[in-house]
């Protein structure tokens, strides 16, 4: 079965075209971060209005690089949610026309599950079940996977993401967007001891994050800096950096080995814009290694947004017989900038 993916969840439009039995055949992508630098996040009308832009040709492309016409194609898939709710619009127009013009069903894909199951798009897949560290610029989930669709949330964050709290630290420090992967940058130089800063909620009892007083202890050590007049000198720049990296991996790894030591699991897989960090790929590896279990990463390529996740997603739910084909394609195209991943889930 040939399934075309949408993804216009926030600030990526990607396209792809997977197979149920041979995998991803093509996929392609183009990011706004060179357009929202400017302002140093994503502005969503913008993210809807290139999304219009980039949608025709980037699909144009996939189609000829997997050498397929839209008559060879058995269904279209597109992130409905969660996300921007215009962004989101875009994508889900744009899928919904496409396969009521060819007379294909259209599979809703909630962008999380994307994230979720994209490391069966490795080459070395991880087998159920496992425990799910999702880690991106708006999530911040534990959960324990079972197989398709069989998904338990474990705990979660009370306030900022992973990625939030690594965009907004770098921000704080006049780093540019998206700030996760500049702040790990300049850390590469510093000394991740040089600053004590707090490890939210590493002893509270449960599964769940707060990084909110984080980038509050991130403020006042750049104040701190100013006063003495060294908020430019590179070393004590790259030493803050270097800290706050440190606290945020640090208590991703310590939950994540709590959730593999409740539920009794040894096999970690990790997914979301924040799992292409260096230093959480290294951690967890050594973690695992010294568990006796294993840690899966995405593809680092497709660790953040991409059309390929959903494409994948789609076609392991229709493998799991999970997706109704014969669903009316006049349906509408009602997205949901909120979603709970629960409502995607086999009722158990
Ligand atoms: O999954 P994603 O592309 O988008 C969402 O669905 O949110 O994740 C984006 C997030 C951003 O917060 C970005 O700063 C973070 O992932 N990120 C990183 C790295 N690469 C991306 N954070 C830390 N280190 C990185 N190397
Ligand atoms: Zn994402």
């Amino acid at each position: 079965m040939l399934i075309i993916g949408f993804e216009s969840s926030c600030d990526e439009t990607g396209v792809a075209i997977a197979c149920t039995e041979r995998g991803l055949l093509a996929h392609a992508l183009h990011s706004q971060i060179a357009m929202h630098r400017e302002y140093g996040g994503v502005v969503p009308e913008l993210a809807s209005r290139d999304h219009i832009r980039r949608i025709v040709p980037l699909t144009r492309q996939v189609l000829q690089e997997a050498g397929v016409r839209p008559a060879d194609l058995d269904a279209v898939a597109y992130t409905a949610g969660p996300g921007l709710a215009g962004a989101l619009l875009v994508g889900a127009g744009f899928a919904r026309a496409f396969a009521w013009a060819q007379d294909l069903p259209a599979i809703p894909i909630h962008h999380l599950e994307g994230h979720l199951l994209s490391p069966l798009l490795a080459d070395d897949v991880p087998s159920f079940p496992f425990v799910a560290l999702l880690v991106s610029g708006g999530h911040t989930q534990l959960m324990r996977v079972d197989g398709v669709g069989r998904y338990q949330l474990l705990g979660e964050t009370l306030d900022d993401a992973a990625g939030e709290a690594f965009d907004k630290s770098a921000k704080l420090m006049g780093l540019g967007y998206p700030g996760g992967p500049e702040l790990s940058r300049l850390a590469q130089q510093g000394d991740p001891r040089a600053c004590a800063l707090p490890r939210p909620m590493l002893h509270s009892g449960d599964l769940d994050f707060s990084f909110s007083g984080l980038k509050t202890a991130v403020l006042t050590r750049m104040r701190a800096l100013q006063a003495e007049g060294r908020d430019a000198d590179p070393a004590a720049r790259a030493d803050l950096a270097a800290s706050t990296e440190a606290a945020i991996v640090d208590v991703l790894a310590a939950k994540s080995l709590q959730a593999l030591r409740r539920t009794g699991l040894k096999t970690l897989v990790v997914a979301g814009g924040v799992g292409a960090n260096r230093h959480l790929r290294e951690q967890l590896q050594a973690a695992l290694a010294g568990l006796g279990g294993r840690v899966y990463f995405p593809p680092l390529h497709l660790c953040t947004d991409n059309g390929a996740m959903i494409a994948w997603a789609a076609a392991l739910r229709a493998r799991a017989g999970l997706v109704d084909l014969a669903a009316p394609q006049d349906a509408g195209f009602a997205v949901r900038p909120r979603w709970d991943l629960q409502d995607v889930c086999v009722p158990a």
